[in-house]
């Protein structure tokens, strides 16, 4: 297929773009900024490029990954949020519907499923870890969110208005920086990721798999929410002793890890707030993340 994919020089397209090539499909990238995997360099907001690059390229499909995420709430207006993340996608879902393209998918993020209560909850003592399915009705606290809320409401509606095929795919986080201090383990950036994989985290080449599975499962899908993040081992019912005694829930679940994290010198988090339920997306896209917290331990145990 003839795959657009916007965003083709961050750090989701540099992998998946490569991916996406390996399986046969031939892909523009489309981004500001320059790069190997960067075709047409120019934005997502420029509505004429946009649809010249779908129409002229003879585009089969678009993968809808660029965009300012959150790091850029520091450095940019909440304007440049709503012209490059809601125009944007506005702009590319014209485009399709213009051209006839019949797979449309969208990363979109669990981030915005996080509302200043269940921020607040955590630093104030909530009862339990608020347990997240796309059954939930998000109420952004950010700019991001808010924008990425947005975005999603407008493939929902070019797919109501015009049939278009859409995956909007909630991805939880796969940025290899730092970030929330609330949760970090100051000593080691390895062992935070290493937590976060139980309820929060996935792989960047998760996040570029579970793009390609979106994109062969949109027709048959017509219009669908995921939420993407590796399988976690907690259920609803753990919810209240996440928060009160988190190593306790996962040395159930993991019973070497507190073997294995000692040896290490690694610790759990003593509480978790929230747990981000991927089920639906294995239920309905057949996708599941290969990398998990079953993994680290694994590899941990290979150290000795
Ligand atoms: N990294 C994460 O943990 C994470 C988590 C959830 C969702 N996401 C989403 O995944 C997508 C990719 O994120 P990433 O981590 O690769 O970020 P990134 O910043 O590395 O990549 C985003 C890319 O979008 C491009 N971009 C910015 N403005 C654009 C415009 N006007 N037109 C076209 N492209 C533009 C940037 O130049 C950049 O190359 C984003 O939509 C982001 O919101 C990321």
């Amino acid at each position: 297929m003839r795959v657009l994919l916007t965003g083709s020089s961050g750090w989701l397209g540099s992998a998946l773009a490569p991916r996406l090539r390996h399986l046969g499909h031939e892909v523009i990238g489309l981004d500001p900024v320059p790069s190997a995997e960067t075709q047409v360099v120019g934005s997502i907001a420029d509505r004429d490029l946009v649809l010249r690059t779908v129409s002229e390229n003879g585009i089969e499909a678009i993968i809808h990954s660029g965009a300012l995420h959150k790091p850029d709430i520091e450095r940019y207006q909440n304007t440049d949020f709503i012209v490059t993340n809601v125009q944007g996608t506005l702009n590319l879902l014209d485009a399709a519907v213009a051209s006839g393209v019949q797979r449309f998918v969208f990363t979109s993020t669990t981030s915005l499923m996080i509302s200043q209560a269940i921020r607040d909850g955590f630093k104030g003592g909530a009862r339990k870890a608020a347990w997240l399915t796309e059954e939930m009705s998000p109420e952004p606290r950010n700019i991001y969110g808010v924008s990425k809320l947005s975005a999603e409401h407008l493939c929902r509606l070019h797919h109501l208005q015009h049939g278009l095929p859409v995956v909007v795919l909630r991805t939880a986080r796969f940025f290899p920086e730092a970030d929330d201090l609330a949760y970090a383990i100051e000593q080691s950036d390895a062992n935070t990721k290493a937590n976060e994989l139980l309820f929060r985290r996935l792989t960047v080449e998760d996040a570029a798999e579970a793009h390609v599975a979106a994109l062969e499962k949109a027709p048959s899908l017509g219009f669908d929410i995921f939420i993407i993040s590796a399988p976690t081992p907690f259920r609803p019912d753990d919810c209240a002793e996440l928060i009160a005694d988190a190593p306790a829930v996962v040395a159930r679940c993991f019973p070497d890890y507190p073997r294995l994290y000692a040896r290490k010198g690694w610790t759990m988090f003593s509480s978790i707030d929230r747990v981000y339920d991927p089920s639906r997306a294995r239920e309905r896209l057949g996708f599941v993340c290969k990398t998990g917290f079953a993994d680290v331990l694994r590899a941990l145990e290979a150290e000795a």
